[in-house]
């Protein structure tokens, strides 16, 4: 009896071990700042969608399996894995390798703690409940999930709301909503929409600054089909 239980209690410590690898290793804190490289393309929050897809609830989820994240290579798709501790470690090391013709242009992570740190964070940070909110899970210090978040684009200031887009020769006049003009050329100035919750209210698109040295910006609209109409080509 005795002796029973005691290989019982050997069995489990030793499952116990053989689990704490990978993930498990790291420092999530660490981890968090490593996650810096990942957030200009992924969100924490479900759903919410940019270059790559959302990563909330990344564990044991199939790859290419976000329903609302459209741009999924077919590679991605068909690949035939289920993210855990072990695939994860392996897609950041070498995410062509694992998925090759797969469409996140990343080289990876050669340092095997550096992907336990960042794999630490991320299971803490990915579970379902912890990623809805905006907050975090650590506690909502630090601007965590920081890097990629874009701005939301529903309530503008009046100078971050266009008015009037003109066009003339190789140059757009923008005036926004406090009055102001402001003058772009043409390559300089990138029309997009975002039909997101993040995205602005129709006929109100917004004025975003873009690139370090302050000539060039985004004209965010709602949809496509207003682009065209909101530019008047004329010259003064
Ligand atoms: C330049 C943008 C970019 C960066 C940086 C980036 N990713 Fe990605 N990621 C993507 C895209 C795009 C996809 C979808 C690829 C495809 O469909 O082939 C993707 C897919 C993934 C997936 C698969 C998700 C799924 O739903 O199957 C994981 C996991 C992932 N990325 C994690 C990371 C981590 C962790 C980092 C940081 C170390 C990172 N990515 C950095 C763009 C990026």
């Amino acid at each position: 009896m005795y002796g029973i239980h005691a290989t019982a209690v050997a069995t489990l410590a030793s499952l116990a071990i053989a689990s704490q690898t990978f993930a498990a290793d790291g420092d999530p804190a660490r981890g968090q700042r490593l996650f810096g490289a990942c957030a200009a393309c992924h969100s924490l929050q479900s759903d919410q969608n940019m270059t790559g897809p959302s990563l909330a609830g990344l564990w044991q989820r199939k790859a290419g399996s976000v329903e609302t994240f459209a741009r999924y290579s077919a590679a991605l798709k068909s690949a035939n894995i289920v993210w855990d501790d072990k695939t994860l470690d392996q897609w950041i090391t070498d995410p062509q390798h694992v998925v090759p013709g797969n469409q996140m242009t990343f080289a990876g992570i050669t340092d095997a703690s550096q992907r336990a740190d960042l794999l630490a964070f991320l299971k803490k940070a990915t579970q379902p409940g912890v990623s809805q909110t905006a907050q975090g899970p650590m506690g909502g210090t630090g601007g965590m999930m920081g890097g990629g978040q874009v701005p939301n684009l529903k309530k503008l200031d009046p100078s971050d709301r266009v008015q009037a887009i003109t066009y003339c020769k190789d140059t757009y006049t923008v005036t926004t909503a406090n009055g102001e003009t402001h003058k772009f050329w043409e390559r300089n100035l990138r029309l997009k929409t975002d039909a997101s919750s993040d995205g602005p209210e129709k006929s109100a698109p917004a004025l975003v600054a873009a690139g370090m040295m302050g000539d060039r910006a985004d004209v965010i609209f709602a949809e496509p089909n207003e682009i065209s109409p909101f530019i008047t080509v004329k010259c003064e």
